[in-house]
């Protein structure tokens, strides 16, 4: 049954809450939570906060404590299926029974098999009223927010959106590499934006060469960084490289051990691991398993030609996220290496999603037809 108009909103301002828990939340959802008295009043609001940290719920709780409304008989409104196990909190479904709510509205089902329905039939087992939403712009707003979340648990592989800056003629650089910067001030900042909603942010060795980019989160504030990953076959990033003097971990990944640079490596600060694909490179479909089973839902990806081509020519890009700058660069580099085609109905073919001004340049948005079909259901098969 489709939920009323005032569900609906009061959902809506749950997901604009969990909103919050970007940058803050990772690797658990972004989830937010609004409580009302008995009486219709608003008794308190709250948002996930850092892994390990108390949910939604709880911090909505403890705001209605804190404003010494009582919850007896009250309803929530919850973005998210409250928890049903003992993780490293208690489980939230048990808190709000314990506060006596009658009412739960949630907006999406959490596919984490350790909450999968459970949650929801703790509420209805202990007399509370529970809806749970079955499409409506709340649930789709919870859905785009946890993405990555919903991604790695639901077919173990993050999100992957590729970003690259462009001018209007499709170039990511100059002939020579130079590449900073095509874009304006206020396009990079939304860049790290972007970044920011990420577990891991994926370079290759081609861009730490030619930029020396620090990859971190710095135009926008955040509470973590998200791991910077570089797939390097033979280890060649410099130890002296920008990205392992920036906050937060660095991964180089390789495809052939070499003891002296990976030890340079490590005393510099980077984890490593060595993931051979059958080419000689490393293998993408398995660092992308691993990085989800680390707990990677959103990958974000800031490459050059080669490793974008690789990434696109696997199928393993979901979400464009194009930044086209009023430009005419002439020769140059191009988004993605990509082969040759014999025909145009063998191009690759994205949706758009979305298309913003952002100071001088265009955001487009697009994703990869079918990308999330998992969404809804349906069974992706697992990579190789
Ligand atoms: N405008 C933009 O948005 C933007 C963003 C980033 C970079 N850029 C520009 O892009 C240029 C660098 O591009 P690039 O293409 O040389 O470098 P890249 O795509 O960043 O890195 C490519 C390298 O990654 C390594 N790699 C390891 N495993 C791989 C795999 N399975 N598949 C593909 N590559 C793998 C390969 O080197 P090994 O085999 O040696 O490991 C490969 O040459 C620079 O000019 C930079 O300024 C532009």
């Amino acid at each position: 049954m489709p939920l009323s108009d005032a569900d609906e909103a009061l959902l809506l301002r749950a997901v604009a809450l969990a909103h919050h828990s970007i940058g803050l939340s990772d690797p658990n959802p972004r989830v937010g939570c609004v409580l009302h008295t008995a009486s219709g009043a608003l008794a308190g609001e709250g948002f996930t906060q850092q892994a390990g940290g108390p949910h939604a719920e709880v911090m909505a709780m403890r705001a209605a404590a804190a404003a010494g409304q009582p919850l007896a008989g009250g309803t929530a409104w919850v973005s998210l299926e409250p928890c049903a196990h003992h993780g490293r909190t208690p489980p939230c479904a048990d808190a709000l029974i314990a506060a006596g709510l009658a009412r739960v509205v949630v907006a999406l089902a959490d596919p984490y098999d350790q909450v999968a329905g459970r949650g929801i039939q703790r509420l209805r087992a202990a007399g509370i009223a529970v809806d749970l939403a079955d499409a409506g712009p709340a649930r789709q707003a919870a859905q785009a927010l946890n993405i990555g979340f919903l991604s790695r648990v639901q077919r173990g592989l993050p999100w992957v959106r590729l970003k690259v800056a462009a001018s209007l003629d499709g170039r990511t650089a100059l002939p020579d590499g130079r590449s900073q910067w095509i874009t304006g001030p206020a396009a990079r900042q939304d860049g790290h934006a972007w970044r920011r909603r990420a577990g891991a942010v994926l370079s290759g060795i081609g861009t730490v060469l030619a930029d020396d980019p620090q990859l971190d989160v710095r135009l926008v504030p955040t509470q973590v960084q998200p791991l910077r990953v570089v797939v390097d076959s033979g280890f060649n990033t410099p130890p002296t490289a920008k990205l392992l003097g920036a906050p937060g971990r660095v991964l180089v990944v390789g495809a052939q051990a070499h003891a002296e640079r990976m030890a340079a490596l490590r005393a510099a600060g980077a984890e490593l691991l060595l993931l051979p694909g059958a080419d000689g490179r490393v293998s993408l479909p398995t660092l992308l398993q691993r990085l989800a089973a680390n707990g990677v839902g959103e990958l974000h990806v800031e490459a050059g030609a080669v490793l974008n081509a690789a990434l696109l020519g696997a199928g393993l890009v979901d979400e464009l996220l194009v930044y086209t700058a009023p430009k005419l660069l002439g020769p140059g580099l191009g988004m993605a290496a990509l082969p040759a085609l014999a025909a145009l109905d063998q191009a690759l073919v994205f949706d758009f999603d979305d298309c913003q001004r952002v100071g001088d340049d265009l955001r487009l948005q697009l994703r990869r037809r079918g990308a999330a079909d998992f969404l809804h259901g349906h069974t992706v098969p697992a990579v190789a």
